[in-house]
């Protein structure tokens, strides 16, 4: 039977351009789908747009649009976004589509059912920025006395008929969620904020709105539209064919692993689960929520006019260094800075000294010392036994840490593996062996290139374009590219392409030398 894998990304607003906080969720899910597909599992990665609501219908009537024609253009420019960094999505997924205004009311109508909404009238704060409801006690009262969401975002006192989903009722098994399974919520750290809240008590959830009408109707009673997290949070059902069973996606749900910003992880690990419980669907495995980037030192905002197109870095430093970058600068889970000098510290320090340099020595005295062929695979010493044990070992250790979302941990993991081929390539000088012990100098050069073919098949995902090139270089061809490959030997006798820099050093243009 084969395995499958259901990944999310938070689905994207239109009410703005795409910047390099959305490319960072999406390349993180793109990396750990890439990598299940490597692992021979049948993977389900699912992208899109969150398109209603009144933030976007607002940002319509500021542009002189209709809501549908931004909604258009922005969709498609997420998916141009998508092009340059290379995210292999299987769906892209717009709330405005038939296929989700069907599941979206089809989950309505379950929880209706199930007696979980009821008719009320909503009074209280509504943040349009962050499409949320908050408490008063939530509040934050700034120095000149306006009061704020904790996020910052500025709050509108909202008086209107409103339906209900009976969230108070969910308490103690989402509690129960959360203790039974922590692997439900991860990092730690953010479980326990979401336990808190949880503890805190929960009022029940304003589930629809009647003072603008751009988003679902609600099943039955059309003044209302649906609050766009609810109509949002159903893409993930919807894009699997709910509320049909039988759709051959289904059997992708539930998924395995929602991935989320940190700032909205209050909807995928309180209110999702609700709901699905609510309607009686399995819950998904896991939400890992993620931190955010800061742009120099400073938090990215339009006013401040330093938000990032990650079109723009790839156009300068290259698209594999800068998905590098991405998952390599900022421990997973934590925050960190976006900043020139660190992009080109990357690139210069472990793509183009560590693992540019080892390939292209390694190949370099291939094609000079063994006419171009690659070496049969000589008697192994203590030392090559050691090396390829240690890179073997890589795409199992990686699963797991990529299981757990450790997604620069699992970088790290191959680092120390290069580290230890450049030590043995010091350390073995096949250069100096040309004269004294040609047998050997191919031996060591056979090592090192099994060894670079497994570390060159592990980073595919984080790297595509580029480990791509490196394995056409060593010599493996396009079926032998999987982790299940790894374990039949690349015929000695092959020709290799004559090799060529994948990871040129980095120069300032106004450098000095
Ligand atoms: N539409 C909702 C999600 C609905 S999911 C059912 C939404 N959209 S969003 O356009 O605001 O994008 C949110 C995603 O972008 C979040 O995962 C958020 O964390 C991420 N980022 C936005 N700015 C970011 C940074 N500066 N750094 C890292 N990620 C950031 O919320």
């Amino acid at each position: 039977m084969t395995r499958r894998y259901y990944v999310t990304t938070p689905i994207y607003y239109v009410n703005g351009a795409p910047h390099i906080g959305h490319a960072y969720t999406s390349v993180a899910a793109d990396v750990i789908a890439r990598f299940k597909r490597l692992a021979g599992f049948d993977v389900f990665f699912l992208t899109g747009t969150d398109e209603h609501g009144q933030k976007v219908e607002q940002a319509a009537q500021a542009a002189g649009m209709t809501p549908i024609a931004l909604a258009d253009r922005v969709a498609a420019d997420f998916r141009d976004m998508y092009d340059a960094m290379a995210i292999s999505y299987d769906d892209f997924i717009r709330t405005t589509e038939p296929r989700h205004a069907e599941g979206a009311s089809a989950l309505w109508k379950k929880l209706e059912e199930n007696g979980h909404i009821y008719l009320g009238a909503y009074e209280g704060w509504y943040a349009l920025r962050d499409e949320c409801f908050y408490q008063e006690d939530e509040l934050i009262t700034r120095p000149d006395g306006t009061r704020v969401a904790p996020t910052g975002a500025p709050v509108e006192w909202v008086k209107e008929p409103s339906y209900f989903f009976r969230l108070s009722d969910f308490a103690d098994r989402l509690l129960e969620l959360y203790e039974k399974h922590p692997g439900f919520v991860e990092p730690s750290s953010r479980r326990n904020e979401v336990i808190s809240f949880v503890r805190g008590g929960l009022r029940d959830l304003s589930i629809s709105r009647t003072s603008f009408n751009w988003g679902i109707p609600v099943p039955g009673d059309p003044k209302h539209v649906m609050y766009v997290w609810v109509d949002a949070l159903a893409n993930y059902l919807s894009a699997v064919g709910y509320p049909d069973e039988s759709a051959p996606r289904w059997d992708f749900w539930p998924a395995n692993l929602h991935l989320v910003g940190k700032d909205i992880l209050r909807f995928h690990a309180i209110y999702w689960p609700a709901l699905l419980m609510g309607a009686g669907l399995a819950l998904p495995e896991r939400v890992f929520s993620h931190g955010w980037w800061t742009i120099e030192g400073q938090k990215m905002s339009k006013s401040l006019g330093n938000v990032v197109d990650p079109r723009d870095l790839v156009k300068e430093f290259g698209l594999d260094p800068i998905r590098f970058f991405l998952m390599r600068e900022m421990p997973f889970g934590g925050d960190s800075d976006l900043s020139r000098k660190a992009i080109i510290t990357r690139m210069n320090v472990e793509l183009a000294n560590d693992l540019g340099n080892l390939a292209q020595r390694t190949l370099s005295q291939i094609a000079r010392n063994c006419g171009g062929v690659l070496p049969e695979r000589g008697v192994h010493t203590a030392e090559d036994t050691a090396l390829l044990a240690q890179a073997s070992l890589l795409p199992e250790i990686m699963e797991g840490q990529i299981d757990r979302q450790a997604l620069t941990d699992a970088l790290e993991e191959v680092w120390k593996v290069i580290r230890a081929s450049n030590a043995y390539i010091d350390h073995q000088a096949p250069w100096a062996l040309k004269k004294t012990d040609p047998q050997r100098m191919a031996d060591v050069l056979r090592v090192l290139v099994d060894g670079l073919r497994v570390i060159a098949t592990v980073l595919q995902p984080y790297m595509p374009r580029s480990m791509d090139a490196m394995l056409t270089q060593l010599g493996v061809e396009a079926g032998e590219r999987s982790f299940a490959a790894l374990d039949v030997p690349l015929p000695a006798g092959r020709t290799l392409p004559a090799p060529k820099g994948i990871f040129p050093r980095f120069v300032e243009a106004d450098a000095t030398p």
